[in-house]
C-alpha cells in the first residue's frame, strides 16, 4: 500500500521519480506527489488521483526542477484520497513520503498542537513530518532516531531536510523499502521494479536501519549512528517485465506468462522428475513428521492453499487447515511445536500474513514461506523459504502468483505423499511428469480466448452471480469468483455445489448466470445434477468441464471445454478461462483492469 520514491544524481529527478512512481501505481493510485529539491528550497507538487493527473497539473504549473527528490503514490488510510491528504507532507524544513500506518498519531499530534503545531491533512504522516521538525537540531541522524523512538507502527519513510539538499533519508519498519546504488546516482523505492531501468544493485534495508543517501555515496546506519556495511543485492529480472510488452494490460501479459513462470518455478525443484527441495534444505523426513500443516495467507494467495489443501490430504494424509491470515491470528489458534505454517505470499509483505507467521513462530511451530519477492520480509522471517518465480507481477489482480503458487503446492503434496509412503516412486514419478507438462497444457488452455470473451459478453450486464464446483473445483471457484468481482465490480460469490440448496439457491432467478467447474471424474455427476437444480430455475449456466464430461442438451449455454490434463492437476488448466473470463468482462465494462477501484497490490497494512 502506498509507493515511495527517491532520486539524487545528474538527471531530472522529476523525470525520474515520475518514471520510478509509473512502476509502483499498483501499489495505490489514490493521489500522488513529489518534492524536489529546487534552488535550495524544497517544492513540492501534488495532487488527488492517478499518475496522470500529476504530469497533468506539472506540464500546466511547471515542473519542479532539480537533481534531488522523493516522490509517492497513495493507497489512502488516514483521511479520503484528496489533495490536501496527498503526500509528500511537512513544511519548508522538513518533508517526507510514508507508506504504512503510524498507530500512535492521534497522541503525537494532539501532543504538537499544544506545542503550537497546526495541521492542515487528515494523515497520520503529517503528524511525522511535524514530529521531525519538532525534535530538529540540526543533526538529522539524531532527530530520525528520536523520531523512531516515539513514532508506532509501520513505515518506509523518505525524508529531505531542506538544510541538506545533497542527501536523502530512508528507513522502515514493517513496510519495504529499497536502496538502489547506480554510477553516480542512487535511489529509494518500495520495490524493484521502480529502479530496474537504472541499475540492478539494491540493499535491502532491515528494520529501523536509516541510509543516508547521496549521489556518489550511500550509508546505513543503525538507530544508534553506529555505521552497518551490507551486502549489494542484484536484481535478476528482466527489465521488459515491468513493461506491458504489446499487450493491453498487465494482466492480459501476465496470464500470457503463466506457462514460462510455472517452468522456471518447478524446473529447479525437480531432478529425474521427482520433486527435490534438497536446494532450499527440506527434509523429506521432518516435512512428513508434522503433526498438523497450517496454510494461512490471504485472497488469491488463500485460494492456492486451499488447492494445496485438497492434494496433501488426498495423496499425502496429512491434516491441512486453510486459514484467512486476518481470522488466524485472532483466533488463538491451536498451532505449537510439532506443527508446520505454511505462508504463502505473492508480495511477502502482506501485514496479516506476516503477523500470522509471527505468531505461529512464537508458538514454536515451524515455518515455510512460499513467496514470489526476494528479500521480502516475510521470506525473511520464516524457517524455509520456497521462492516463486514468476517475476514482477504489476496487475493489481494476480494471475500468474497463483499458478506459480499453486504449482509449488502440487510439488510439495507429490514430495510428502512420497516420503509417508503414500505414493510409491513409480507414482511420484508420474505424477511430477505430469506436473511437467503443465506449461504447455496452460498455453492450449490461453488459446480458449474467444470462447472466453463470448462468455464474458454474457456477464456484462450480470448484477450478479455464482461459481460452483465440488472438491477442487470448488477451491477454484473461489478464485474464479474473486477474479472476476475484484475488476468487473460484478458481485459474485463462489459455492460449495452441494451445498446450494441449503439456502443459497433461492438467490438464482431467470438469466442469473451460474459459472460450474466440473473437471473431478469422481463429483462430476454431482455437480452436473447441481447444475440442473440452477438451469431448472432459470440459470444462464457457462460450464468449464473436463473435456470427456459428458453434458446433455439444455444442460448449459455455454459449454469451455479445457485441454487434458490429469484431473488432480484440473486446476492449473481450469483457471485459464476463469482469468480470461473475468479479465474480458471488466474490459467490456471499461473498468481500468490493472488498477482496479480501492485496490492495491501490497496490503501491508491490517
Ligand atoms: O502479496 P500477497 O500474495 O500476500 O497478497 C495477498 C492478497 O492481497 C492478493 O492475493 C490479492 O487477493 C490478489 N491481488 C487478488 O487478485
Amino acid at each position: 500500500m502506498c509507493g515511495i520514491a527517491g532520486y539524487i544524481g545528474d538527471r531530472d529527478s522529476a523525470d525520474v521519480l515520475v518514471d520510478a512512481l509509473s512502476k509502483l501505481e499498483y501499489r495505490g493510485y489514490d493521489s500522488a506527489g513529489i518534492a524536489v529539491f529546487e534552488n535550495g528550497t524544497i517544492k513540492v507538487e501534488k495532487c488527488k488521483g492517478r499518475l496522470a493527473n500529476l504530469v497533468e497539473k506539472m506540464d500546466s504549473d511547471g515542473k519542479p526542477t532539480g537533481h534531488c527528490g522523493i516522490g509517492h503514490t497513495r493507497w489512502a488510510t488516514h483521511g479520503e484520497p484528496s489533495d490536501i491528504n496527498s503526500h509528500p507532507h511537512g513544511n519548508k524544513r522538513v518533508t517526507i513520503v510514508h507508506n504504512g500506518i503510524i498507530e500512535n498519531y492521534k497522541q503525537l499530534k494532539d501532543f504538537l498542537i499544544s506545542e503550537g503545531y497546526s495541521f492542515v491533512s487528515e494523515t497520520d504522516t503529517e503528524t511525522v513530518a511535524k514530529l521531525l521538525d519538532y525534535y530538529y537540531n540540526g543533526d538529522p541522524m539524531a532527530t530520525i532516531s528520536k523520531v523512531l523512538s516515539e513514532i508506532k507502527g509501520s513505515y518506509a519513510l523518505g525524508i529531505m531536510f531542506r538544510d541538506f539538499p545533497d542527501r536523502i533519508f530512508a528507513v522502515r519498519k514493517d513496510s519495504p523499502l529499497i536502496v538502489g546504488v547506480g554510477d553516480s546516482e542512487n535511489f529509494i523505492a518500495s520495490d524493484v521494479p521502480a529502479i530496474i531501468h537504472y541499475t540492478r544493485d539494491y540493499y535491502l534495508l532491515e528494520e529501523n536501519e536509516i541510509a543516508v543517501v547521496k549521489k556518489d555515496a550511500v550509508r546505513i546506519f543503525d538507530v544508534h549512528g553506529n555505521e552497518i556495511f551490507k551486502k549489494i543485492n542484484t536484481a535478476d529480472w528482466d527489465v521488459d517485465a515491468a513493461e506491458k510488452g504489446g499487450f493491453e494490460h498487465f494482466m492480459l501479459k501476465e496470464i500470457h506468462e503463466q506457462p514460462t513462470a510455472v517452468k522456471t518455478t518447478i524446473t529447479p525443484r525437480i531432478t529425474e522428475h521427482m520433486p527435490d527441495f534438497s536446494a532450499e534444505g527440506f527434509d523429506a523426513n521432518k516435512l512428513k513428521s508434522y503433526r498438523n500443516i497450517f496454510i494461512i495467507a490471504c485472497g488469491t494467495a488463500m485460494h492456492a492453499g486451499m488447492v494445496g489443501k485438497y492434494v496433501i490430504e488426498k495423496i499425502a494424509r496429512i491434516p491441512v487447515t486453510v486459514d484467512i491470515a486476518s481470522e488466524f491470528r485472532y483466533r488463538n489458534p491451536l498451532i505449537g511445536e510439532g506443527d508446520l505454517m505454511i505462508v504463502i505470499s505473492q508480495s511477502g509483505e502482506t501485514a496479516d500474513t506476516k503477523a500470522a507467521l509471527g505468531l505461529a513462530k512464537e508458538a514454536g511451530a515451524d515455518t515455510m514461506a512460499i513467496v514470489n519477492v526476494k528479500g521480502s520480509s516475510i521470506a525473511r522471517e520464516a524457517d524455509m523459504v520456497v521462492y516463486t518465480h514468476a517475476g514482477p507481477e504489476i496487475s493489481v489482480a494476480s494471475t500468474k502468483a497463483y499458478m506459480v503458487q499453486v504449482s509449488i503446492m502440487y510439488l510439495l503434496a507429490f514430495e510428502l505423499a512420497y516420503a509417508n509412503g503414500k505414493f510409491t516412486e513409480e507414482t511420484c514419478r508420474e505424477y511430477t511428469e505430469k506436473l511437467e507438462e503443465m506449461p504447455d497444457i496452460i498455453d492450449e488452455a490461453i488459446l480458449l480466448k474467444e470462447k472466453c470473451q463470448f462468455a464474458a459478453s454474457k456477464l456484462v450486464n450480470a448484477d450478479s452471480l455464482l461459481y460452483i464446483g465440488r472438491g477442487l473445483d470448488y477451491a477454484l471457484s473461489m478464485e474464479g469468483s474473486l477474479k472476476l468481482k475484484e475488476i468487473s465490480y460484478i458481485h459474485s460469490e463462489s459455492y460449495a455445489a452441494g451445498e446450494l440448496k441449503h439456502g443459497t439457491i433461492s438467490l438464482i432467478t431467470d438469466g442469473m448466470p451460474v459459472i460450474a467447474i466440473a473437471t473431478q471424474k469422481d463429483l462430476v455427476e454431482k455437480t452436473i445434477s447441481n447444475i440442473k437444480e440452477v438451469k431448472a430455475r432459470g440459470a444462464f449456466v457457462i460450464l468449464v468441464a473436463d473435456r470427456e464430461v459428458e453434458v446433455e442438451e439444455g444442460v448449459a449455454d455455454i459449454v469451455i471445454r479445457l485441454p487434458e490434463a490429469d484431473q488432480m492437476l484440473m486446476p492449473m488448466v481450469a483457471a485459464v478461462p476463469l482469468q480470461l473470463i473475468a479479465y474480458y468482462t471488466a474490459v467490456l465494462k471499461g473498468n481500468d483492469v490493472d488498477k482496479p477501484r480501492n485496490l492495491a497490490k501490497s496490503v501491508t497494512v491490517e
